[in-house]
């Protein structure tokens, strides 16, 4: 499990903020519970607040850095914050809107996973979710590339990283009578400022786990490659480095009055 840094993870928040919004944005109802899994730093909390000015909200996340920035900064009486795996994660009761944003791709039984969460959604509730689909782009390839060089194979091998899944996996997992699914893909053009901005975004997220795998003798020396291939293959132009950029988004709602079929 990578250490996530806030500060390094926050540096796009801009572009990183959208698709929650695009997610929301397609939501029924007016969940009084929600749960959000995988928070990540709390910035996306006011988003949920701004639709849902009621509702009791937990921020759930396995990084002690991602929960302890959230919570230092929360000053709203009804969201709170847990260190948890979403994994094995199981609420009191069951809950109106489980969402997440940007996190199932780092859950290795994802597709295990995501079934059993939703038996904890309240009848009329929903389950919604962002997850990015882009482990064949060449900001992933390139990275699994290098990671595999005998240079740092010894160091690399095995870490965990974060694997996306195509929109009609999901479709096929989730499709059930007593839920309506709404389930779309996007390609966001992100436009980034500022040199190497493709190795600053993924050494937020996706190229952390190799970055904290190496040795700090041998870790410039990947870096320094990394950074290379990927201004060749993402060059700057005059108005930003283009990031192309694949998600995958499930809003399913369970039909009010069903229950769990065994
Ligand atoms: C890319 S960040 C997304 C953060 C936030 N949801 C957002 O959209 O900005 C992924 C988050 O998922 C969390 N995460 C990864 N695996 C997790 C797991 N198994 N259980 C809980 N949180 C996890 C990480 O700690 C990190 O905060």
């Amino acid at each position: 499990m990578p250490q996530w840094d806030p500060t390094a993870y926050l540096a796009f928040s801009g572009e990183r903020s959208r698709p929650f919004l695009d997610l929301i944005a397609r939501v029924p109802g007016d969940p009084a519970t929600i749960v959000d899994l995988g928070c990540g730093p709390g910035h996306l909390m006011p988003v949920l607040r701004a639709r849902w000015a009621g509702a009791r909200i937990c921020g759930v996340d396995s990084s002690s850095e991602m929960v302890d920035r959230a919570d230092r900064e929360n000053n709203d009486p009804l969201v709170t914050y847990v260190q948890g795996d979403i994994a094995s994660w199981i609420p009191d009761a069951a809950v109106d809107l489980l969402v997440s944003n940007a996190a199932f791709q780092w859950v290795p039984d994802q597709l295990d996973v995501i079934p059993r969460l939703r038996q904890h959604v309240a009848s009329g509730g929903t389950l919604a979710f962002q997850a990015p689909n882009n482990s064949d782009a060449p900001s992933h390839t390139l990275l699994a590339e290098l990671a595999s060089d005998p240079r740092f194979r010894r160091h690399t091998e095995g870490v965990a990283s974060a694997r996306g899944v195509d929109a009609r996996t999901y479709l096929d997992l989730l499709a059930d009578p007593d839920w309506s699914l709404d389930v779309w893909t996007t390609t966001y053009l992100h436009v980034l400022a500022g040199e190497d901005a493709v190795f600053r975004w993924i050494s937020g997220t996706g190229a952390r786990p190799y970055l904290q795998a190496l040795p700090d003798d041998l870790r410039p020396v990947f870096e320094a490659d990394y950074r290379a291939a990927l201004c060749e293959t993402y060059p700057r132009s005059e108005h930003g480095t283009v990031l192309p950029f694949e998600r995958v988004f499930v809003v399913a709602t369970r039909e009010p009055g069903s229950v769990d079929r065994p």
